[in-house]
C-alpha cells in the first residue's frame, strides 16, 4: 500500500524529519520558509495530512479549498489559535495538537522571564554589553526579591501547573490561581495554591502575574488597560502564551508611565513583527518566542505528532486531537 502523503510547514528537527521520511511519503520544507495562503491551499489539496505549526495562518482563507485531500492538521505546538476551527470543521479535518510534552520547558522559561524582569537581568546585560558597567555600588540595578512573593496564575492548564510547582517549591512563593474551571483541590493543594473566580479579583493581590492561557478571539485584549490598573504598581506581567491576551498599546502606557513595576514577554500580537514603542521599555524583558525552544522539548513535539499521525492513518483516535 502507497505511504500517505504528509506535508511539514517548517524545518523540524532533524531525528523527527528522519522519522517521517521513513514512515511517510513526506514534502519537506528545507528552505524553513514561512508558506503563504495560496501554498498553504495548495498543500491542503494535494497531500493526507498537513503538519503546520504555530506560527502558519490557517485562517478561513487559507483553508479555504473545497476539493482538499487532506484529512488531518497534525498541528506541531499546544495552542491551535492559528487555525479558524469552523473551518477545519467545515472541511472535515481532524486537527491535533502537542500538549504535556513542552510544558516544563515553557515554565523554565516563564520562570526565566520572572527572574530576569525582578532582577533587571535584561537592563544589566545591556549595560555590560554597551561597555557602560562601572562597578559593583550599594545602589546600582536595584532590583525585587522574588521568593516568598505572591504569584497570581491565569489558566491552570498543564503549564500554569508546572509554573506554581517551581515557583511553590523552588522559590517558596504564595501561588494564587484563576481558571475559568474549578481546579481540582488536591491539584490545588500540592503548591497550597489559592483559586479566586475572577481575573479581576487575583490582580490586586499579587507581586507577578504569569499567564498561561490560551490565546484567539476569547482571550484577546484579557489584560487591557483598565486591569493593568488592578495591578499593584510595583508587580510584574509574565507573558509565555499568546501575544494577543495582552493589549500591548495598553502594557507600554503601563510601562512607560511607571504604573507596573515592569514585564516580560515571551509571544507578541503579530509577531515576529515586535512594535517599536516596546524597544523603548527598559523595564520590559523580551525573548522571540523561545518557550519550549529545548531540543529535548522541540524533538518530543514532533514525535507527539508522529504519534498523533500513526494513530490517525491506522484508524484509532489520535490522544491529542482537539477539534
Ligand atoms: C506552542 O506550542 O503553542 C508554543 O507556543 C510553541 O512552543
Amino acid at each position: 500500500m502507497a505511504k500517505p502523503s504528509v506535508l511539514v510547514t517548517r524545518r523540524w528537527p532533524a531525528a523527527v524529519e528522519a522519522q517521517l521520511a521513513e514512515n511517510y511519503n513526506v514534502s519537506l520544507n528545507t528552505g524553513d520558509k514561512p508558506m503563504s495562503p495560496a501554498e498553504i491551499r495548495q498543500a491542503l489539496k494535494s497531500h493526507d495530512a498537513v503538519l503546520p505549526t504555530v506560527t502558519d495562518t490557517l485562517s478561513a482563507e487559507a483553508m479555504d479549498v473545497p476539493d482538499a485531500q487532506a484529512k488531518i492538521l497534525a498541528n506541531y505546538g499546544v495552542g491551535y489559535s492559528h487555525i479558524c476551527a469552523p473551518s477545519a470543521r467545515g472541511m472535515g479535518l481532524m486537527v491535533t495538537n502537542t500538549p504535556d510534552v513542552l510544558s516544563e520547558c515553557t515554565a523554565d522559561l516563564a520562570m526565566t522571564l520572572l527572574l530576569m524582569v525582578a532582577r533587571r537581568a535584561g537592563e544589566g546585560e545591556r549595560e555590560l554589553r554597551a561597555g557602560n558597567w562601572t562597578g559593583w555600588r550599594p545602589t546600582h540595578l536595584v532590583g525585587t526579591k522574588v521568593s516568598g512573593k505572591t504569584l497570581g496564575i491565569i489558566g491552570y492548564g498543564r503549564i500554569g501547573q508546572e509554573m506554581a510547582r517551581r515557583a511553590h517549591h523552588g522559590f517558596g512563593m504564595n501561588v494564587i490561581v484563576y481558571n475559568r474551571r474549578p481546579v481540582d483541590r488536591d491539584l490545588l493543594a500540592t503548591c497550597n495554591a489559592t483559586q479566586v473566580n475572577s481575573v479581576d479579583a487575583l490582580l490586586p493581590l499579587c507581586d507577578f502575574v504569569s499567564l498561561h492561557c490560551p490565546g484567539g478571539a476569547a482571550n484577546r485584549h484579557l489584560i487591557n488597560a483598565q486591569r493593568l490598573n488592578l495591578m499593584k504598581p510595583d508587580a510584574f506581567l509574565i507573558n509565555t502564551a499568546r501575544g494577543e491576551v495582552v493589549d500591548e498599546w495598553a502594557l507600554i502606557q503601563a510601562l512607560m508611565f511607571d504604573m507596573i513595576g515592569g514585564a516580560a514577554l515571551d509571544v507578541f500580537d503579530g509577531e515576529p513583527r515586535v512594535s517599536p514603542d516596546l524597544l523603548q521599555c527598559d523595564n520590559l524583558v523580551m525573548l522571540p518566542h523561545l518557550g519550549s525552544a529545548t531540543r529535548e522539548a522541540r524533538e518530543a513535539m514532533g514525535f507527539r505528532v508522529l504519534d498523533n499521525l500513526s494513530d490517525f492513518f491506522q484508524g484509532h483516535e489520535p490522544r491529542d486531537r482537539v477539534i
